[in-house]
């Protein structure tokens, strides 16, 4: 699937909680959004802290707020709506109830 990687079962997904898996190094955070599948590193860019599962960051509806200090994400561009931050986002796709991810590596890293 073109370097796109296996990260977790839909199935094992909660609806608002989402679920964290190891990937290399680092830790990827996966949610669900409705229907839609978003996974991002899970890291709040403010202070490099944890955001989701086990740290208590909060989704609601597209957003998800940072359980430090408030800062809130759109899950489906990354963007911070409330100060200047910026998730880093993975490319998803779904394929027999299995979620697969792939790094969006661009010039400055990924
Ligand atoms: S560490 Fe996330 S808002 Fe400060």
């Amino acid at each position: 699937m073109d370097d796109f990687i296996k990260i977790v079962s839909l199935s094992d997904i909660r609806e608002s909680k989402g679920i964290t898996r190891k990937l290399e190094d680092d830790e990827i955070a996966v949610v669900r959004i409705g229907d839609d599948i978003r996974a991002f590193l899970n890291i709040c860019p403010h202070q490099h802290t944890p955001l989701v599962d086990k740290y208590g960051g909060q989704i609601q509806g597209d957003e998800l707020t940072c359980p430090m200090h408030g800062w809130t994400y759109n899950l489906k561009t990354g963007k911070c709506v409330n100060q200047s931050g910026k998730l880093k986002m993975l490319e998803v796709k779904v394929e027999d109830g299995e979620v697969y991810v792939r790094k969006i590596v661009n010039e400055f890293g990924w």
